[in-house]
């Protein structure tokens, strides 16, 4: 097969909730419906065992979230279908918009009885600054639930686009029926239960609309009253604004009884879109010089989207997933990470199945593989097999909470600066080292990163801290056009500077007034509250 019909039959998108939707569920009946896995319960299994593996997973298992995004891939109809979980829990959202940076749509999970949730309208956000297409999927219509006329309009105001309803449900709880599908113009018949195959439901011609009106009594009559409504008062479907972000299309189910699952399944292969194309932006001579990059074309290039240390506690390595954007890869490739210049040699190179990690056989655009390496990738690299390109666009949010390293064993400080460095490489956290010297400074956007933070300098690294408040609650990474613009503003504030990581040069604050006074005794100096890996 050409590259190109390679690419274009993959999907990589990314299935983001509220904690508690149903997002585990789902997942799991997806891959289960593709036949990636055999048995109900192997996702919630996996759930379990991975705690096991790890000891600052524990972490996880004691808090019932999700820190750790995964990937998985499973074919479907003849597609590649590589669907990438995210993490529920606000305080891992930098986590998670990364992971969306990597995918090309999204499937929405909200449950009928509480609509759309906070969390979910941060994820919203991203997607909506992306332009990602939104697959929404309404779960749990096996409980008593609100309208679903309701549930659209309140998709409609938080996704700020139109909806176009797929499927239908009749009645809901005790009087839930099934659904209908508004295309084929047939109705599901509703059973309960977590065996049934996709073709396990009883499909009725909604023309035989007396028989079915004999079966479910009012919620049938109901159902055609307000779906009639629903589509007077929603958008047709327009396949070029779905893919433009314009326009979500709906489903309803109930994920645990495997109900109204496969529809969204083939949503995913029929409406989403394919890799599409990547832009580099890669300074030469401090000038940008920008490529688009094709997912055909024949070059390797992939973006590292999260770097993860090894679960398994005897290993030290680390894995960094990289999004293919172009080429293929196949094992035995020499690669090289833009930033440095340097050759990368993983010790292996696996893509990740739903319950296992296999070596890598070839992967094309829009696949994830994971390099594991011990050092010398960071998020943001970009690999290629030799070209010279850049992605940019995975964000850096600046921390709002801050704390103060102190080691409580002075003699373990060189393993300390191993530890912040390699977490703050991968992201958990956000590591300043203060200009004027002092102990480094840690900076999250949630309140759960320090204790993921202090808990893994102790089990990985061996290092005790202790994390103290400090006086800061802000930062906003400083570019100036000029080094003499630069100068002044540095030689104005040289208390409260600070290098990050990934030794960006950044204004720590103790108040959203300081900035505003800096802006204004500095008019030429740009704050970034955000930092884009270029
Ligand atoms: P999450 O990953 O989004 O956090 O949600 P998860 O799938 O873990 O589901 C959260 C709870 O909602 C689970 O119940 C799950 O069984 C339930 N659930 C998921 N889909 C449906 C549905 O369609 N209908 C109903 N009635 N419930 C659903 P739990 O009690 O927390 O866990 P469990 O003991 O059932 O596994």
């Amino acid at each position: 097969m050409s590259y190109a019909s390679e690419t274009r039959r993959r999907r990589t998108f990314a299935i983001i909730s509220h904690p508690d939707a149903g997002k585990t569920t789902l997942t799991e009946k997806l891959l289960l419906f593709s036949g990636a896995i055999q048995i109900a319960g192997a996702v919630k299994g996996r759930k379990a065992s991975r705690h096991a593996t790890s000891d600052w997973m524990e972490i996880e298992k004691q808090r019932g979230i999700s820190v750790a995004s995964s990937v998985m891939q499973m074919s479907y109809r003849d597609h590649v279908i590589n669907l990438l979980d995210t993490p529920g829990h606000k305080d891992f959202s930098e986590d998670t918009y990364r992971v969306l940076t990597a995918v090309d749509s999204a499937l929405m999970v909200i449950d009928a009885a509480n609509g759309v949730e906070a969390q979910t309208r941060r994820l919203i956000e991203v997607c909506r600054q992306r332009d990602t297409p939104i697959i929404t999927f309404v779960n749990k219509m096996d409980r008593e639930v609100r309208d679903p006329l309701d549930i659209l309009d309140e998709v409609e105001r938080e996704l700020g686009m139109p909806c176009c309803p797929i499927t239908w449900p009749v009645g809901q709880g005790k009087s839930f029926g099934g659904i209908i599908n508004l295309r084929t113009q047939t109705m599901t018949v509703f059973t309960p239960g977590s065996d049934r195959g996709p073709k396990d439901f009883e499909v009725v011609p909604l023309a035989e609309a007396d028989r079915l009106r004999k079966r479910f009594g009012q919620p049938f009559d109901d159902a055609l009253e307000s779906m009639e409504l629903a589509v007077g008062a929603s958008a047709a479907w327009n396949h070029e604004d779905f893919l433009a972000g314009k326009l979500t299309p709906v489903f309803f189910g109930s994920g645990v009884n495997n109900f109204g699952v496969m529809e969204v399944l083939d949503a995913v292969v029929d409406m989403s879109p394919p890799p599409g194309p990547r832009i580099s932006t890669l300074l030469v001579n401090k000038q940008p010089v920008v490529k688009t990059v094709q997912p055909e074309d024949k070059g390797f290039a992939g973006v590292v989207f999260k770097v993860q240390a090894n679960m398994d506690a005897n290993h030290r390595d680390r894995i960094a997933f990289v999004r293919v954007a172009s080429g293929r890869y196949q094992p035995g490739m020499k690669l090289k990470v833009q930033r440095t210049g340097k050759e990368l040699r993983p010790t292996s190179v696996v893509t990740f199945m739903s319950q296992r990690r296999e070596a890598v056989e070839e992967a094309y655009a829009g696949d994830i593989i994971g390099f594991t390496t011990h050092g010398g990738v960071q998020l943001g690299d970009t690999i290629t097999d030799g070209a010279n390109l850049q992605f940019t666009g995975l964000p850096f949010f600046a921390p709002e909470l801050f704390m103060t390293v102190i080691l409580k064993n002075p003699l373990r400080t060189k393993q300390l600066q191993q530890g912040l460095a390699q977490l703050g490489e991968e992201g958990a956290i956000q590591v300043f080292k203060p200009d004027v010297g002092g102990p480094m400074l840690l900076g999250a956007v949630g309140q759960l990163q320090f204790e993921v933070v202090q808990h893994r300098l102790r089990a990985e690294y061996d290092a005790d801290v202790r994390l103290e408040g400090c006086q800061y609650t802000g930062a906003r990474w400083i570019t100036a056009n000029s080094p003499a613009e630069l100068r002044a503003f540095t030689d104005a504030y040289p208390m409260r500077l600070s290098h990050d990581a990934a030794n960006a040069l950044a204004f720590l604050c103790t108040s959203p007034y300081d900035v505003r006074l800096a802006q204004e005794r500095f008019p030429e100096i740009q704050f970034h509250p955000l930092r884009e890996h270029a």
